[in-house]
């Protein structure tokens, strides 16, 4: 027994190791051989050189903020996760970093934009409104001096590969469809670069925001799942976007198709969406996406928004949208409970 190798890579919860000579590293924040196997799986899932994991998708996030100094600018994509620019615009602008925002989608803003940035992030997927970004057309349009992150969490590397399209540096939550559960909060960065890769690892150790052990075992079994759960995600989210997108009290739906993600807005108003919200007998309201099971968010109230209410409303981010995310169960299971919730 004592020589055969285990095929689940082992949770190693011992934080420290016991050196063969003094000097040697051994503690568990710097190397713990459960996160090396999570993160060699992260590279090869997004066809990377080198992969980090942390303990959040933001903390992901905030570990590639720190690679900025005093005076930086980063520029942002109109819409970015709401906690993306609340950690630029509270965090990180306390250090004298700036963010600046422009559409992405538009080439001359963008180009004008970047002329005075040293880092640049957009989502490939927009959340909550779910605007698909051509992010090999921005890849083609950056500068070399500008460094450019791609937050790829929304269409996973099961659909997208920013680091093929010109990103240099692409975030995931995990928590979301690639650990998949509803069960994990964790994160991670890969990229191509050797020298961000050694800022990136060191920025890692010394930040320490590292998942647990026990955090990367789950996401390395969300792993295993991760392509046959996207394609029930996204088989499913069709058929409930066809759905609500013929629904006479649906104003407008949006379905990128390369994600499970559904976002839609209802006829009238606030109240009436939140009526429909509260008719749901099996769909729960709640926070998040990725997980097998079918939630949906109601973005204006839930969220904590940095943008005033203006620019909300220009980005269509308005008391009537809902965004749901579309799990595997039998699809009419979900589409009974969104007809019933909807009639009126
Ligand atoms: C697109 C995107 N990026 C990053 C994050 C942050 O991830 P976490 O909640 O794991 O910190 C989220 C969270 O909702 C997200 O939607």
């Amino acid at each position: 027994m004592k020589n055969l190798m285990p095929i689940i890579e082992p949770i190693a919860i011992s934080t420290i190791s016991r050196h063969l000579f003094p000097g040697q590293m051994g503690y568990s924040r710097v190397d713990n051989s459960t996160r090396l196997a999570l993160e060699a799986e992260l590279a090869r899932l997004e066809k990377a050189r080198f992969a980090l994991s942390f303990a959040s998708g933001s903390a992901a996030l905030a570990a590639v903020f720190s690679l900025l100094k005093t005076g930086d600018t980063v520029l942002s994509h109109t819409q970015v996760y709401e906690g993306t620019t609340r950690m630029l615009q509270d965090t990180f602008r306390r250090f004298g970093i700036k963010n600046t925002s422009v559409d992405f989608s538009n080439e001359n803003e963008l180009r004008r934009g970047m002329e005075s940035a040293q880092m640049m992030v957009c989502e490939s997927i927009t959340n909550p409104c779910l605007q698909r970004l051509n992010i090999e057309k921005i890849g083609k349009i950056k500068r070399k001096k500008t460094l450019f992150i791609v937050d790829n969490t929304l269409p996973t590397p099961v659909f997208s590969h920013p680091l093929e399209s010109g990103a240099d540096i692409v975030v995931h939550s995990l928590t979301k469809y690639i650990a998949g559960h509803h069960d994990v909060i964790s994160g991670a960065v890969m990229t191509n670069n050797a020298a961000v890769f050694k800022q990136l690892r060191h920025i890692q150790w010394t930040l320490g925001a590292v998942p647990s052990p026990f955090d990367c075992a789950l996401v390395l079994r969300g792993i295993q799942t991760l392509k046959i759960r996207m394609m029930a995600h996204q088989k499913n989210a069709r058929l409930v976007a066809h759905f609500l997108a013929h629904h006479q009290r649906v104003e407008r739906c949006v379905f990128p198709g390369i994600s499970g993600v559904v976002s839609f807005w209802i006829r009238g108003d606030e109240k009436d969406t939140l009526a429909f919200l509260m008719k749901l007998k099996h769909i729960p309201i709640a926070h998040s996406f990725g997980g097998t099971q079918t939630t949906l968010l109601h973005p204006f109230s839930m969220m904590t928004w940095t943008a005033p209410k203006e620019e909300l409303k220009k980005q269509k981010i308005t008391g009537t949208l809902v965004r749901m995310s579309v799990g595997i169960e039998d699809v009419n299971f979900i589409i009974n409970d969104l007809r019933q919730a909807l009639m009126e």
